[in-house]
């Protein structure tokens, strides 16, 4: 194993992968030249933004955090037995300990939690809470979940097999293609015999959506427009925050939530010397959040290594937790 560092405190053993963050400058420099133009989500979520984001997990609008839980919980025995014996869990994108301890606890003879993040400040942070908090081994790996990873040997209790956790919805941030890409390398890196839990938001009435993305208390557009602030603090951009605003459309083709900064009038600013023009109403696209049919669904794992295991759903189908095996 590389750049195996110390154990980190209660942890079994902390790994850092060094993922490549990105360099924010080039990447809003980059990002503000195309045509539509657009900057990656991954940048929405420094420490002021990640907090907002935990507050859009509470609002009254937005459903899917709350309704993803009851779900797990509402399930729990069914998941936990479809799942069987002896599986160490690996999370995409380290939890809190509410989205992981019924997993753990409802599992016969789990052996380990790995949690994964690129973030390494909040997973290690987020992973020693866990591992007071969990009966079993608990350690962390720095790294980006579009890499590649090896799962560790020799440091943990051996598992029969891996158990993938991916919940959140995360998987419907990305682009068809890329989860299919995701899940294919998932398959690899859990390997033989692996499973893979994954929580996923459905598609449902637009008057159930929007809102959810659209918040009255204005939580989501001002996590959205953070972005603004961050390039105008940290890459010095001439920019007038009253210019803009947040805005969230539904794309009734690919079945998505987009998320977008549009421009109230016509406006500009400049980083480095370079001019950014906008003409009212264009914008910088900022993130997508597919919502599937679980048909859908089953058609984009049909194009992964991974077959679906079952589909759990709740009363109204706004949520699905989806349970896939390797082989
Ligand atoms: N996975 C979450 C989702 O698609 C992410 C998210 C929720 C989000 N609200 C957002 C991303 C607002 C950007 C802006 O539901």
């Amino acid at each position: 194993m590389t750049n195996l560092e110390a154990p980190f405190g209660a942890l079994a053993y902390f790994l850092d992968l060094h993922p490549d963050t990105g360099d924010f400058k080039t990447d809003v420099l980059k990002g503000l030249a195309q045509p539509q133009k657009s900057i990656s989500p991954k940048y929405l979520y420094d420490e002021y933004g990640s907090k907002l984001f935990d507050q859009i997990t509470e609002l009254e609008e937005y459903y899917p955090t709350r309704t993803e839980k009851a779900l797990f919980l509402g399930h729990a025995d069914e998941i936990t037995a479809a799942i069987g014996n002896g599986s160490a869990i690996f999370e995409y994108g380290s939890g809190s300990s509410e989205k992981i301890e019924w997993l753990v606890r409802g599992l016969a003879a789990p052996v380990a939690y790995v949690a994964m993040d690129i973030s390494k400040d909040h997973l290690i942070e987020s992973a020693k809470a866990l591992a007071g908090a969990l009966p079993v081994p608990v350690a962390a790996i720095c790294a980006d979940f579009h890499a590649p990873v090896e799962l560790p040997q020799g440091v943990l209790p051996p598992p029969d097999s891996w158990l993938g956790y991916f919940p959140g919805s995360t998987l419907g941030n990305m682009l068809p293609e890329t989860a299919i890409q995701f899940l294919t390398r998932a398959s690899q890196t859990l390997g033989k015999n692996a499973q893979f839990l994954i929580g996923i938001d459905l598609e449902k009435d637009i008057g159930v959506l929007k809102p959810a993305y659209d918040d009255a208390a204005g939580v989501t557009a001002a996590f959205n427009l953070n972005l603004l602030r961050r390039i105008r603090r940290e890459l010095d951009a001439t920019l007038s925050m009253d210019d803009f605003e947040h805005f969230a459309p539904y794309n009734e083709k690919n079945r998505r939530i987009e998320m977008h900064l549009r421009a109230v009038k016509p406006t500009s600013f400049t980083i480095d010397g370079q001019i950014f023009d906008f003409q009212e109403g264009e914008t910088i696209h900022t993130e997508n959040s597919h919502k599937y049919s679980v048909d859908r669904l089953k058609d984009l794992i049909e194009q992964t290594p991974w077959r679906v295991n079952h589909v759990w759903t709740d009363p109204k189908g706004w949520y699905a937790a989806c349970l896939l095996s390797n082989n």
